[in-house]
Protein backbone atom coordinates (compact mmCIF):
# COMPACT_ATOMS: atom_id res chain seq x y z
CA UNK A 1 0.00 0.00 0.00
CA UNK A 2 1.13 3.66 -0.40
CA UNK A 3 1.79 5.46 2.90
CA UNK A 4 3.42 8.17 4.47
CA UNK A 5 6.56 6.10 6.16
CA UNK A 6 8.65 8.27 8.30
CA UNK A 7 11.81 6.22 7.94
CA UNK A 8 13.82 8.95 9.49
CA UNK A 9 12.86 12.08 11.51
CA UNK A 10 12.39 15.22 9.17
CA UNK A 11 12.90 18.78 9.93
CA UNK A 12 10.40 19.39 6.83
CA UNK A 13 7.23 17.88 6.90
CA UNK A 14 6.02 19.49 3.97
CA UNK A 15 8.71 17.17 1.79
CA UNK A 16 6.76 14.32 2.47
CA UNK A 17 6.13 11.66 0.17
CA UNK A 18 4.37 8.48 0.03
CA UNK A 19 6.31 5.73 -0.46
CA UNK A 20 5.70 1.79 -0.94
CA UNK A 21 5.03 -0.29 2.51
CA UNK A 22 4.08 -3.35 3.32
CA UNK A 23 -0.09 -3.66 4.00
CA UNK A 24 -1.10 -4.17 7.62
CA UNK A 25 -2.83 -7.50 8.38
CA UNK A 26 -5.56 -7.33 11.19
CA UNK A 27 -4.42 -9.34 14.50
CA UNK A 28 -5.30 -10.90 17.56
CA UNK A 29 -3.98 -7.12 19.29
CA UNK A 30 -5.33 -5.30 16.14
CA UNK A 31 -8.49 -6.94 15.05
CA UNK A 32 -9.61 -4.13 12.28
CA UNK A 33 -8.46 -3.27 9.45
CA UNK A 34 -9.54 0.26 7.95
CA UNK A 35 -9.67 0.85 4.27
CA UNK A 36 -8.67 4.67 4.69
CA UNK A 37 -10.68 6.81 3.14
CA UNK A 38 -10.26 10.46 4.90
CA UNK A 39 -7.60 11.21 6.76
CA UNK A 40 -6.74 14.54 9.11
CA UNK A 41 -3.27 16.66 9.41
CA UNK A 42 -2.86 18.14 13.04
CA UNK A 43 -0.35 19.67 14.86
CA UNK A 44 1.23 16.71 16.61
CA UNK A 45 1.77 15.23 13.01
CA UNK A 46 4.23 17.63 12.59
CA UNK A 47 6.00 16.98 15.94
CA UNK A 48 5.63 13.32 15.32
CA UNK A 49 7.63 13.52 12.12
CA UNK A 50 9.87 16.29 13.87
CA UNK A 51 10.89 14.01 16.43
CA UNK A 52 10.11 16.75 18.64
CA UNK A 53 6.75 15.55 20.11
CA UNK A 54 6.34 13.53 23.66
CA UNK A 55 5.73 10.32 21.82
CA UNK A 56 9.14 10.36 20.44
CA UNK A 57 10.42 10.26 23.73
CA UNK A 58 13.50 7.88 23.61
CA UNK A 59 12.70 6.10 27.07
CA UNK A 60 9.36 6.85 27.36
CA UNK A 61 8.17 6.86 24.10
CA UNK A 62 6.24 4.79 21.88
CA UNK A 63 6.94 6.09 18.44
CA UNK A 64 9.88 5.53 16.65
CA UNK A 65 11.20 5.78 13.43
CA UNK A 66 10.21 3.64 10.95
CA UNK A 67 6.54 4.44 11.38
CA UNK A 68 3.96 5.28 9.44
CA UNK A 69 2.92 8.82 9.99
CA UNK A 70 -0.95 10.25 10.99
CA UNK A 71 -2.85 9.70 13.55
CA UNK A 72 -7.09 11.05 12.36
CA UNK A 73 -8.94 8.84 9.93
CA UNK A 74 -11.85 8.37 8.80
CA UNK A 75 -12.97 4.72 6.48
CA UNK A 76 -14.58 1.46 6.35
CA UNK A 77 -13.96 -1.95 7.79
CA UNK A 78 -12.14 -3.98 5.13
CA UNK A 79 -11.25 -7.26 7.35
CA UNK A 80 -11.34 -8.52 10.60
CA UNK A 81 -9.71 -10.83 12.49
CA UNK A 82 -11.55 -13.68 13.58
CA UNK A 83 -10.06 -14.68 16.81
CA UNK A 84 -11.10 -10.98 18.32
CA UNK A 85 -13.66 -8.87 19.87
CA UNK A 86 -14.59 -5.81 17.56
CA UNK A 87 -16.78 -4.06 19.67
CA UNK A 88 -20.07 -5.30 17.32
CA UNK A 89 -18.38 -3.32 14.08
CA UNK A 90 -18.59 -5.40 10.98
CA UNK A 91 -16.92 -5.40 7.74
CA UNK A 92 -18.49 -2.42 5.50
CA UNK A 93 -19.04 -0.23 8.32
CA UNK A 94 -18.28 3.56 8.07
CA UNK A 95 -15.76 4.33 10.98
CA UNK A 96 -13.86 7.23 12.70
CA UNK A 97 -11.07 7.40 14.97
CA UNK A 98 -7.46 8.34 15.71
CA UNK A 99 -4.44 5.63 15.60
CA UNK A 100 -0.95 6.19 14.19
CA UNK A 101 -0.66 5.58 11.05
CA UNK A 102 -3.41 6.98 9.31
CA UNK A 103 -1.62 8.57 6.23
CA UNK A 104 -1.75 5.16 4.25
CA UNK A 105 -4.71 3.53 2.15
CA UNK A 106 -4.84 0.97 5.17
CA UNK A 107 -4.11 0.80 9.12
CA UNK A 108 -5.15 -2.21 11.83
CA UNK A 109 -6.29 -1.02 14.77
CA UNK A 110 -7.64 -2.04 18.29
CA UNK A 111 -11.37 -2.36 18.22
CA UNK A 112 -11.13 0.57 20.71
CA UNK A 113 -9.81 2.91 18.54
CA UNK A 114 -12.45 3.71 16.38
CA UNK A 115 -16.02 4.55 16.22
CA UNK A 116 -19.55 4.11 14.05
CA UNK A 117 -19.71 7.24 12.43
CA UNK A 118 -23.04 8.79 13.45
CA UNK A 119 -26.03 8.55 11.30
CA UNK A 120 -26.26 11.54 8.84
CA UNK A 121 -22.42 12.79 9.27
CA UNK A 122 -20.55 12.64 6.51
CA UNK A 123 -17.13 10.66 6.83
CA UNK A 124 -15.17 13.97 6.19
CA UNK A 125 -16.69 15.34 8.82
CA UNK A 126 -16.53 12.40 11.05
CA UNK A 127 -12.87 12.63 10.25
CA UNK A 128 -12.41 16.09 11.11
CA UNK A 129 -13.99 15.53 14.10
CA UNK A 130 -11.89 12.35 15.25
CA UNK A 131 -8.81 14.30 17.23
CA UNK A 132 -11.68 16.64 18.83
CA UNK A 133 -12.95 14.57 21.69
CA UNK A 134 -9.71 15.85 23.38
CA UNK A 135 -11.77 19.17 23.21
CA UNK A 136 -15.35 17.81 24.74
CA UNK A 137 -13.05 15.74 27.57
CA UNK A 138 -11.44 19.75 28.50
CA UNK A 139 -14.43 21.36 28.64
CA UNK A 140 -17.00 18.74 30.01
CA UNK A 141 -14.20 16.12 31.99
CA UNK A 142 -11.53 18.38 33.13
CA UNK A 143 -12.59 21.98 33.35
CA UNK A 144 -16.44 21.12 34.24
CA UNK A 145 -17.61 24.00 32.51
CA UNK A 146 -21.36 25.31 33.72
CA UNK A 147 -24.16 27.23 31.28
CA UNK A 148 -23.40 30.90 32.09
CA UNK A 149 -19.46 30.74 33.08
CA UNK A 150 -17.46 32.86 30.70
CA UNK A 151 -14.27 30.89 28.71
CA UNK A 152 -11.18 32.38 26.81
CA UNK A 153 -9.89 29.66 24.22
CA UNK A 154 -6.64 30.27 22.76
CA UNK A 155 -5.50 29.06 19.67
CA UNK A 156 -9.07 29.18 19.26
CA UNK A 157 -9.07 29.04 15.22
CA UNK A 158 -7.32 25.53 15.19
CA UNK A 159 -8.39 22.16 15.63
CA UNK A 160 -8.81 21.61 19.33
CA UNK A 161 -9.21 25.45 19.64
CA UNK A 162 -12.72 25.35 17.52
CA UNK A 163 -13.88 22.49 19.10
CA UNK A 164 -13.44 23.78 22.48
CA UNK A 165 -15.51 26.81 21.42
CA UNK A 166 -18.24 24.52 19.75
CA UNK A 167 -18.43 22.41 23.06
CA UNK A 168 -18.46 24.99 25.51
CA UNK A 169 -20.70 26.97 23.17
CA UNK A 170 -23.18 24.04 23.64
CA UNK A 171 -23.18 23.66 27.49
CA UNK A 172 -24.07 26.91 27.38
CA UNK A 173 -21.00 29.12 28.44
CA UNK A 174 -20.60 32.36 27.25
CA UNK A 175 -16.99 32.15 25.03
CA UNK A 176 -14.24 34.53 23.69
CA UNK A 177 -11.73 33.06 20.85
CA UNK A 178 -8.22 34.46 21.08
CA UNK A 179 -6.71 34.43 17.46
CA UNK A 180 -2.93 35.18 16.23
CA UNK A 181 -4.61 37.33 13.70
CA UNK A 182 -7.82 39.50 11.85
CA UNK A 183 -8.12 36.82 8.74
CA UNK A 184 -8.50 33.93 11.26
CA UNK A 185 -10.47 36.30 13.43
CA UNK A 186 -12.88 37.22 10.93
CA UNK A 187 -13.62 33.11 10.51
CA UNK A 188 -14.71 32.57 14.18
CA UNK A 189 -17.08 35.72 14.14
CA UNK A 190 -18.67 33.90 10.80
CA UNK A 191 -18.42 30.08 11.87
CA UNK A 192 -17.31 29.77 14.98
CA UNK A 193 -20.60 30.29 16.71
CA UNK A 194 -18.97 32.44 19.83
CA UNK A 195 -19.87 35.24 21.87
CA UNK A 196 -16.59 37.17 21.19
CA UNK A 197 -13.24 36.98 19.60
CA UNK A 198 -10.29 38.67 20.67
CA UNK A 199 -7.33 39.21 18.67
CA UNK A 200 -3.37 38.51 20.02
CA UNK A 201 -1.78 42.00 19.56
CA UNK A 202 2.18 41.76 19.95
CA UNK A 203 2.15 43.49 23.27
CA UNK A 204 -0.66 42.84 25.96
CA UNK A 205 -3.11 45.25 25.11
CA UNK A 206 -5.87 42.39 24.57
CA UNK A 207 -5.88 40.83 27.81
CA UNK A 208 -7.47 44.38 28.55
CA UNK A 209 -10.56 43.35 25.92
CA UNK A 210 -11.22 40.24 27.52
CA UNK A 211 -11.53 41.84 30.90
CA UNK A 212 -13.81 44.44 29.14
CA UNK A 213 -15.82 41.87 27.52
CA UNK A 214 -16.47 40.21 31.02
CA UNK A 215 -17.20 43.66 32.86
CA UNK A 216 -13.56 43.67 34.36
CA UNK A 217 -14.53 40.68 36.10
CA UNK A 218 -11.85 38.42 33.99
CA UNK A 219 -13.19 34.39 32.57
CA UNK A 220 -13.88 31.58 34.66
CA UNK A 221 -11.92 29.25 32.24
CA UNK A 222 -9.19 29.37 30.22
CA UNK A 223 -8.84 26.42 27.87
CA UNK A 224 -5.05 26.82 26.31
CA UNK A 225 -3.68 25.67 23.18
CA UNK A 226 -0.91 27.35 22.62
CA UNK A 227 0.85 27.86 26.00
CA UNK A 228 0.18 30.72 27.47
CA UNK A 229 -0.28 30.18 31.36
CA UNK A 230 0.81 33.19 32.78
CA UNK A 231 -1.65 35.57 29.80
CA UNK A 232 -4.46 33.00 30.99
CA UNK A 233 -4.12 33.75 34.50
CA UNK A 234 -3.88 37.72 34.01
CA UNK A 235 -7.14 37.34 32.11
CA UNK A 236 -8.95 34.97 35.25
CA UNK A 237 -11.72 35.79 37.51
CA UNK A 238 -11.15 34.96 41.36
CA UNK A 239 -11.01 31.08 41.68
CA UNK A 240 -10.60 30.62 38.12
CA UNK A 241 -9.65 27.03 36.19
CA UNK A 242 -6.82 27.34 33.06
CA UNK A 243 -6.77 23.62 31.44
CA UNK A 244 -3.16 22.84 29.78
CA UNK A 245 -4.09 21.08 26.70
CA UNK A 246 -1.21 22.23 23.93
CA UNK A 247 2.10 24.57 23.45
CA UNK A 248 0.92 25.20 19.40
CA UNK A 249 2.60 28.65 20.26
CA UNK A 250 6.07 27.79 22.01
CA UNK A 251 8.06 26.03 20.00
CA UNK A 252 9.27 23.48 21.96
CA UNK A 253 10.64 26.18 24.86
CA UNK A 254 8.24 26.12 27.87
CA UNK A 255 7.34 29.34 29.35
CA UNK A 256 7.90 30.06 33.13
CA UNK A 257 4.75 30.81 35.45
CA UNK A 258 4.60 33.50 37.89
CA UNK A 259 3.26 31.25 40.99
CA UNK A 260 2.20 34.45 42.65
CA UNK A 261 -0.65 34.89 40.28
CA UNK A 262 -1.71 31.44 41.43
CA UNK A 263 -1.85 31.91 44.92
CA UNK A 264 -3.16 35.57 44.17
CA UNK A 265 -6.31 34.36 42.31
CA UNK A 266 -6.64 31.12 44.13
CA UNK A 267 -6.37 29.76 40.68
CA UNK A 268 -6.71 26.12 39.56
CA UNK A 269 -4.24 25.17 36.45
CA UNK A 270 -4.53 21.62 34.96
CA UNK A 271 -3.02 19.56 32.35
CA UNK A 272 -4.71 17.02 30.29
CA UNK A 273 -2.88 14.49 28.28
CA UNK A 274 -5.77 12.32 26.56
CA UNK A 275 -4.11 9.64 25.14
CA UNK A 276 -2.68 9.04 28.18
CA UNK A 277 -5.79 9.67 30.74
CA UNK A 278 -7.37 7.21 28.19
CA UNK A 279 -5.01 4.75 28.60
CA UNK A 280 -5.22 4.80 32.07
CA UNK A 281 -9.25 4.99 32.28
CA UNK A 282 -10.90 3.42 29.77
CA UNK A 283 -13.83 3.54 31.61
CA UNK A 284 -13.74 7.36 31.53
CA UNK A 285 -12.52 7.53 27.86
CA UNK A 286 -15.72 5.51 26.74
CA UNK A 287 -17.89 7.81 28.98
CA UNK A 288 -16.57 11.05 27.02
CA UNK A 289 -16.56 9.27 23.79
CA UNK A 290 -20.31 8.55 24.18
CA UNK A 291 -20.92 12.46 25.39
CA UNK A 292 -18.78 13.64 22.09
CA UNK A 293 -20.65 11.19 19.87
CA UNK A 294 -24.05 11.90 21.55
CA UNK A 295 -23.39 16.23 20.72
CA UNK A 296 -21.76 14.89 17.31
CA UNK A 297 -25.16 13.62 16.47
CA UNK A 298 -27.04 16.36 18.15
CA UNK A 299 -26.30 18.36 15.23
CA UNK A 300 -23.95 20.72 18.45
CA UNK A 301 -20.45 20.36 16.33
CA UNK A 302 -19.89 21.02 13.13
CA UNK A 303 -16.11 21.12 11.74
CA UNK A 304 -14.86 24.15 10.32
CA UNK A 305 -12.90 22.48 6.98
CA UNK A 306 -10.26 24.24 5.54
CA UNK A 307 -9.12 24.12 1.73
CA UNK A 308 -8.96 21.31 -0.84
CA UNK A 309 -7.07 18.03 -0.70
CA UNK A 310 -6.98 15.02 -2.29
CA UNK A 311 -5.03 11.78 -2.52
CA UNK A 312 -1.80 11.04 -0.37
CA UNK A 313 0.48 13.04 -2.02
CA UNK A 314 -1.24 15.90 -0.45
CA UNK A 315 -0.15 15.21 3.12
CA UNK A 316 2.85 17.31 2.61
CA UNK A 317 0.79 20.15 1.57
CA UNK A 318 -1.37 19.90 4.24
CA UNK A 319 1.55 19.68 6.79
CA UNK A 320 3.14 22.62 5.07
CA UNK A 321 -0.02 24.97 5.43
CA UNK A 322 -0.32 24.40 8.82
CA UNK A 323 3.16 25.15 10.07
CA UNK A 324 3.45 28.18 7.91
CA UNK A 325 -0.05 28.48 10.07
CA UNK A 326 -2.41 29.39 7.16
CA UNK A 327 -4.63 26.62 8.73
CA UNK A 328 -7.95 27.69 10.61
CA UNK A 329 -10.01 24.46 11.79
CA UNK A 330 -9.60 21.14 10.31
CA UNK A 331 -7.84 20.27 6.85
CA UNK A 332 -9.16 16.89 5.59
CA UNK A 333 -7.38 14.75 2.75
CA UNK A 334 -9.32 12.28 0.47
CA UNK A 335 -7.91 9.09 0.58
CA UNK A 336 -10.27 6.70 -1.34
CA UNK A 337 -14.52 6.74 -1.91
CA UNK A 338 -15.99 5.38 1.09
CA UNK A 339 -18.32 3.47 -1.36
CA UNK A 340 -15.64 1.59 -3.16
CA UNK A 341 -14.72 -2.13 -2.39
CA UNK A 342 -11.15 -3.08 -0.62
CA UNK A 343 -8.70 -3.51 -3.31
CA UNK A 344 -6.50 -6.47 -0.72
N1 LIG B 1 -3.61 17.53 25.43
C1 LIG B 1 -3.78 16.62 24.49
O1 LIG B 1 -4.15 15.47 24.77
C2 LIG B 1 -3.56 16.99 23.05
C3 LIG B 1 -4.04 16.20 22.00
C4 LIG B 1 -3.83 16.61 20.68
C5 LIG B 1 -3.10 17.77 20.44
N2 LIG B 1 -2.59 18.50 21.47
C6 LIG B 1 -1.83 19.73 21.29
O2 LIG B 1 -2.76 20.82 21.28
C7 LIG B 1 -2.24 21.91 20.51
C8 LIG B 1 -3.27 22.32 19.49
O3 LIG B 1 -3.43 21.27 18.56
P1 LIG B 1 -4.32 21.46 17.25
O4 LIG B 1 -4.40 20.14 16.59
O5 LIG B 1 -5.56 22.18 17.57
O6 LIG B 1 -3.36 22.41 16.39
P2 LIG B 1 -3.73 23.41 15.20
O7 LIG B 1 -4.97 22.95 14.51
O8 LIG B 1 -2.49 23.58 14.41
O9 LIG B 1 -4.09 24.76 15.95
C9 LIG B 1 -3.17 25.43 16.76
C10 LIG B 1 -3.54 26.88 16.81
O10 LIG B 1 -2.57 27.54 17.64
C11 LIG B 1 -2.33 28.84 17.16
N3 LIG B 1 -0.89 29.14 17.16
C12 LIG B 1 -0.32 30.17 17.79
N4 LIG B 1 0.99 30.19 17.59
C13 LIG B 1 1.27 29.14 16.80
C14 LIG B 1 2.47 28.66 16.23
N5 LIG B 1 3.66 29.25 16.45
N6 LIG B 1 2.40 27.57 15.45
C15 LIG B 1 1.21 26.96 15.23
N7 LIG B 1 0.03 27.38 15.74
C16 LIG B 1 0.08 28.47 16.52
C17 LIG B 1 -2.89 28.91 15.76
O11 LIG B 1 -3.91 29.88 15.77
P3 LIG B 1 -3.56 31.40 15.49
O12 LIG B 1 -2.71 31.41 14.26
O13 LIG B 1 -4.89 32.02 15.33
O14 LIG B 1 -2.82 31.88 16.71
C18 LIG B 1 -3.50 27.55 15.46
O15 LIG B 1 -4.78 27.67 14.90
C19 LIG B 1 -0.92 21.39 19.92
O16 LIG B 1 0.14 21.83 20.71
C20 LIG B 1 -1.06 19.87 19.99
O17 LIG B 1 0.20 19.21 20.03
C21 LIG B 1 -2.83 18.13 22.77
Amino acid sequence: MKAINIQSYTSTPSTLLPTTVPTPRPSPSTPLLIRITHCSPQHADLLHAQGAHQNNNAKRGWCHPPFVLGYDFAGVVAAIHPAASTGGLQRGDRVFGASIGAFAEYVAVTASAVRKVPVGVSSAAACAMAGQAVSYAAVVHVARVRAGETVLVSGASGGLGSACCAVATAVGARVFALTGDEGKAGVMRRDGGVDGVVVLDGGGKWVGEVKKATEGRGVDVVLDNTGMVDDALRCLAYGGRVVVLGFAARKGVMEGVKMDKLLLKSATVTGYRFGESGRREPGVLEEIWKGYVGMMESGKLKPILYGNYRGLDDVGRALGDLEARKVYGKIVIKVSDPEENAKL
